[in-house]
């Protein structure tokens, strides 16, 4: 099926196979390796990118479910290619990373949780990151980078 999707504001079409995983599409049609694959269903939130500004699991879309509509990937986040993005900037400040291999995804279900919840509780924080799988940090530098970007300089798209 060929499908037409806007990914971070570029339009792209595509022949693509009907089972092609909306993951797999961005990272091996697109390049976009910036979204990462852990578990590939649904557990662990590597994969989480924008669909229209929600958070999705990438692993849990075809590629063809995604035609006609907006992605943002992690790619898309830093207004330039030396800036970060407040919640990037957060995140490097508060120490909410260790090997990075979450941190895409954990800044993706973030974003539109700080849009929703501009001034979050640390319990909304909790429950707001409690989709997403982290190994090393032990979560604590991720809550406070949270902080930080809902304290300091927001954190809308
Ligand atoms: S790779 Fe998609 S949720 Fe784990
Ligand atoms: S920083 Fe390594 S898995 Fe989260």
């Amino acid at each position: 099926m060929t499908i037409s999707v806007t990914v971070n504001g570029v339009r792209h079409e595509r022949a693509v196979e009907p089972r092609l995983l909306l993951s797999d599409f961005l990272r091996h049609d697109l390049g976009l390796t910036g979204t990462h694959v852990g578990c590939e269903h649904g557990v662990c939130g590597a994969c989480t990118i924008l669909l229209d500004g929600e958070a999705v699991r990438s692993c849990l879309v075809l590629a063809v479910q995604a035609d006609g509509h907006e992605i943002t990937t992690v790619e898309g986040l830093a207004p330039s290619p030396d800036t970060l993005h407040p919640l990037q900037a957060a995140f490097r400040e508060a120490h909410g990373l260790q090997c990075g291999f979450c941190t895409a995804g954990f800044l993706m279900s973030l974003i539109p949780f700080l849009r929703d919840h501009p001034h979050p509780s640390e319990p909304e924080i909790r429950e707001a990151l409690s989709g997403n799988l982290c190994r090393c940090t032990g979560y604590q530098g991720i809550v406070e980078a949270v902080k930080l970007a809902a304290g300091a300089a927001g954190a809308a798209p």
